[in-house]
């Protein structure tokens, strides 16, 4: 998909139209993060239902709902809403902004999914209240907000000067295996987050109450569903953890990798972060402060591995020993 675009047709459009596309892209991007920060925050400080009534706030329009009547739990519920509020405007706006001045076909696609994704999210959010948080509803609203930030992440990057500058990727000379390495991170990252996603909203947060053993032993004993979830997610933590730091180890490893170095440190720095968080979470007994950066966290690891995979994509073209040819040298290549 992403390598499709060399060669592509680009409108004539004014530079300066596209350098604010990506500014209001990377807008989106992070406010994105802080609002799925934001959402968490709601959970943890048990506020979910502070505001009984969608998509009016207290029977009042939510835009003119006044402040003075912004107390105890509706600050983050209320608060929640009108931040998703501007995030559903902004990506109509960024989605507007790639439908005039770009003519990737794929990121078009991809600016509309967003928009899609956005309004699904939002009565996701308001069927959440309205029926007083289900599991299924409230875990899919998480999980989709994952992947809508992964949405808003690729057309920040895509829309990024240095990525428009590579026509075509370079050829490297890498560990077999690595691309592939790379994108099971992704996705496992991905099942992590919704291992975490169900630990939470089944609230089997305490079902294991330390930590490193589980409730006193290795292998806990599963005694109802809350101690298989969490310990599933336990075991998941170990298993991302190896993973972000063996690709991060081979992508160091490789010279010629230049482009994927930052992400990928920044991928080792930030699960070793999040794994702490989550032995905090439990240590603190779910106290709110690492309970909503261990959400925030979780959005941060998978927007880095997921830019360390799409970056390698876009940059460059994995070239395994059986497809070197003699007398051809490529970057990285051991002589
Ligand atoms: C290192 C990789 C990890 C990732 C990416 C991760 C990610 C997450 C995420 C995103 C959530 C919240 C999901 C949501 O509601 O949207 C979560 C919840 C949770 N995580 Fe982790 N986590 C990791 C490691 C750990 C570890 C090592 C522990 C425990 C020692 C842990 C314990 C928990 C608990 C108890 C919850 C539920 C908290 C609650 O009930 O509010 N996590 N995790």
């Amino acid at each position: 998909m992403m390598t499709g675009e060399t060669g592509m047709k680009r409108r004539n459009h004014p530079s300066s139209a596209h350098r604010w596309l990506h500014v209001l892209a990377a807008v989106l991007a992070v406010g994105t993060v802080l609002l799925i920060a934001k959402g968490g925050l709601v959970h943890s400080a048990g506020a979910g239902l502070s505001v009984p009534d969608w998509p009016n706030t207290y029977g009042e329009n939510m835009f003119t709902y006044p402040i003075e009547k912004w107390t105890g739990g509706i600050v983050y519920e209320h608060g929640h809403r009108l931040i998703a509020s501007g995030i559903g405007v902004l990506t109509i706006a960024v989605m507007v902004m790639i439908w005039m001045y770009d003519d990737r076909r794929w990121l078009r696609v991809l600016g509309a999914a967003a928009l899609v994704a956005v309004i699904v999210q939002g009565v996701l959010g308001g069927l959440t209240v309205l029926m007083q948080l289900p599991t299924a509803v409230s875990v899919s609203h998480a999980m989709l907000a994952q992947a809508f930030m992964i949405a808003t992440m690729l057309i920040a990057a895509a829309t990024a000067p240095g990525w428009n500058r590579v026509k075509q990727p370079e050829s490297v000379a890498a560990n077999d295996g690595l691309r592939r390495l790379l994108l099971a991170t992704v996705l496992f990252t991905f099942v992590q987050i919704l291992l975490g996603a169900i630990t939470r909203h089944t609230y089997s947060g305490m079902a294991i109450t330390d930590f490193p053993l589980n409730n006193g032993k290795v292998i806990p004993d599963f005694t109802h569903f809350g101690v298989m979830i969490q310990f599933a997610h336990r075991v998941g933590a170990v298993i991302l953890t190896a993973m972000i730091f063996t690709q991060g180890i081979r992508i160091l490893r490789n010279k010629a990798l230049s482009a994927l170095r930052w992400p990928a440190l920044l991928s080792i720095a930030m699960v070793t972060v999040q794994f702490l968080l989550g032995a905090t979470v439990i240590w603190t007994r779910e106290a709110i402060v690492p309970n909503t950066l261990h959400v925030a966290g979780g959005a941060i690891t998978f927007t880095l591995v997921f830019l360390t995979y799409a970056r390698a994509v876009h940059f460059y073209r994995f070239v395994g020993a059986e497809e070197r040819h003699d007398g051809v040298r490529l970057q990285g290549m051991k002589a």
